[in-house]
């Protein structure tokens, strides 16, 4: 979900709106504002997109208040419609209050004050919070406090925004686990889930820590603990500027950013190489004993990241000779893992926040394993949370479904990969050199196959009537089969499957008939290639009526005549390919579900970030 607060000289209902625009990538299924004018509270909420609010907000305009709050909404508790939006209210209307996350014990606190004749007007876990920090200012104290009373008794991971109607000058917001940032302003100050809700008034910022609450007036911000202890807030600034979230003449965010995927690379590879060409990362912050003394690597991701991971597990285990297992994070810590200290967990995510990952890291942790991130967002909770980090250099990602993200991870794990290669001294340490000059040309290359688009967004406008899609690869291009799929699942909602090639004669081949596409990611050819090897599948599938859409890398003749469409690509080495072969399959995706009438950043069902488990 997305959270916005202010309060300021301007008029609230334009700043709130302002950043709730900016923040609709985090769920969009309803939205909210409330203000406190003249001693009341004036709210205004309405399911669907925000676009829904804004239309009620012009027909109903709401009183020229300069204190607000706002909400999108990703449903976890009750459907998306008016009533279950945020801002929630207490049963008296003085206090409105917006959430993000769960509470856990939200029935058995609704039970114990519905005894008291509380009415609720929503099944959300949030409206309980609303009529508890209402309750506590009634009994006299204020906002401030309230809220550290309220938080006390809360389980679970929520954030926590809230004014009073007759406190006309604060607004109040408690963090647990869901991000949030302060936007200190000259005689006004911001609050948001991230910095995009305010950067266009401010790039002074304060993130809040685990369990902090924060009372933010006109001309103060004082954050203390949930006992109203202050402590101090992280000050940072942000450099990066507007247009970094806006589409840049794209039609899509999702488009803008494939295409900034040369230079996202290009700077997630920038300063690794130090002293005599050997590779540093600055942020690993794990020593070379700890990294000697591993026995076992195990990755951590969900969706795009995992696939990624997947990626990594090829590069290495053939460059370091360490043992690599990639598992779901929301799978991890059920299954009671062999985990210890000479096992190194590395947590992929793009956001930083996404729940179930956090969850696995903190298991990990608890079983002594060193935790690495692998994450696009500065300050987040899974770095935070992480003995050790590297940061990829994406940008901010604005679309759900994730691009540049996923080919930065992929260079961070490369990256790793080469890392403990040198430390450990393996049989490729004295390869790295060159291996860097390949990824350091991996960027060239991309720019190649997006000069291709073209042909591309043509084949997938012939493919608007299709139903099912399948995906084929081998070795590390059976991620890709996988993160093509997932792609064209999230954007066309169309079914679509990937397999490893060599698996289809097992039981998936069993759904190839007539005219099923089918797109196959070729690998190089070259010595112990499996090129041979997805020759013939390829081949089983046309055999048996499918139209196969074929990616190929350039002078390979070999599947022509097998191949109903070419796609060519560079020629890469075989584990580097998945930058450059995954490329085709997000172009194709984009383009479909933007000729099926889609909304391509913002796909149904599905949030950028994900805060619950
Ligand atoms: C959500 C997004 C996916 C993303 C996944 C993991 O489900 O819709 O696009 O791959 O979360 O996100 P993370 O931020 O942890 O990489």
């Amino acid at each position: 979900c997305g959270i916005v607060g202010y309060v300021g000289p301007q008029r609230a209902q334009d700043v709130v709106i302002e950043g709730l625009r900016r923040l609709e990538y985090r769920g969009y299924d309803s939205a909210g504002i409330a203000v406190v004018h003249d001693g009341r509270l004036a709210m205004a909420k309405r399911a669907g997109k925000l676009a829904n609010l804004e239309k009620a907000l012009v027909e109903h305009e709401l009183p020229p208040a300069t204190i607000g709050i706002g909400h999108t909404r990703w449903a976890t508790h009750g459907p998306p419609n008016d009533a279950n939006a945020h801002p929630h209210a207490g049963g008296a209307r003085r206090v409105a209050l917006v959430h993000n996350g769960i509470i856990e014990n939200f029935a058995e606190l609704r039970a114990r004050i519905e005894a008291d004749d509380h009415v609720f007007l929503s099944d959300t876990d949030t409206e309980i919070a609303a009529h508890l920090v209402e309750l506590q200012v009634a009994s006299g104290v204020d906002l401030a406090t309230a809220m550290q009373r309220v938080c006390q008794q809360l389980d679970g991971a929520f954030t926590l925004v809230a004014i009073d109607a007759e406190d006309p000058d604060t607004v109040v917001a408690a963090r647990r686990n869901s991000p949030l940032v302060v936007g200190l302003g000259d005689g006004e100050n911001f609050l948001g889930s991230d910095v995009a809700a305010f950067i266009e008034h401010t790039r002074e910022a304060l993130e809040l820590g685990q369990d902090q609450i924060v009372v933010m007036t006109r001309d103060d911000v004082l954050v203390t603990d949930f006992h109203g202890n202050p402590v101090e807030a992280e000050r940072f600034h942000v450099s990066w500027d507007l247009s970094a979230a806006e589409k840049d003449g794209h039609d899509w965010f999702m488009r803008k950013e494939i295409y900034e995927q040369p230079r996202a690379v290009a700077d997630s590879l920038i300063g690794r190489r130090g002293l005599g060409g050997l590779l540093q990362l600055d942020e690993m912050r794990l020593d070379d004993d700890e990294i000697r003394e591993l026995d076992k690597i195990i990755i951590i991701a969900c969706g795009t990241s995992f696939y990624a991971g997947m990626v990594a597990k090829y590069a290495i285990e053939h460059w370091t000779r360490t043992p690599v297992e990639v598992e779901l994070a929301s799978e991890f810590r059920y299954r009671d893992p062999i985990v210890d200290n000479s096992t190194l967990v590395v947590a992929i995510s793009q956001s930083g926040e996404t729940a179930d990952t956090l969850q696995a890291i903190r298991h990990a942790r608890s079983q002594r394993a060193k935790v690495l991130a692998i994450c696009n967002t500065n300050g987040s909770s899974i770095p935070r949370e992480s003995d050790a980090v590297i940061y990829t250099h994406a940008g901010p990602e604005i679309g759900v479904a994730s691009t540049k993200g996923f080919l930065t991870q992929l260079v961070a794990c490369y990256l790793l990969a080469l890392y403990v290669a040198q430390v450990k001294g393996t049989r490729f340490g004295d390869e790295i050199d060159e291996i860097m000059n390949q990824l350091e040309s991996m960027p060239e290359h991309i720019e190649t196959v997006l000069e291709g688009a073209e042909a591309v967004y043509a084949l997938a406008r012939e493919h608007v009537g299709t139903r099912s899609v399948l995906f084929l690869g081998r070795h590390a291009g059976y991620p890709v089969a996988l993160e093509g799929a997932l792609k064209l699942k999230e954007l066309a909602y169309l079914h679509a499957e990937g397999f490893a090639a060599g698996e289809l004669k097992h039981g998936p081949i069993a759904l190839v008939e007539e005219g099923l596409p089918v797109l196959c990611v070729v690998p190089p050819r070259g010595r112990d290639s499996l090129h041979g090897k997805m020759l013939s599948g390829i081949q089983e599938v046309r055999a048996r009526g499918a139209r196969t859409i074929c990616l190929v890398e350039e002078g390979d003749t070999a599947i022509e005549p097998y191949a109903d469409s070419l796609i060519r690509l560079p020629q890469v080495p075989v584990l580097l390919q998945p930058l450059v072969a995954i490329v085709p399959l997000q172009l194709f995706a984009c383009e479909l579900a933007t000729a099926l009438g889609h909304d391509v950043d913002q796909p149904r069902n599905l949030a950028k970030s994900v805060t619950v488990e």
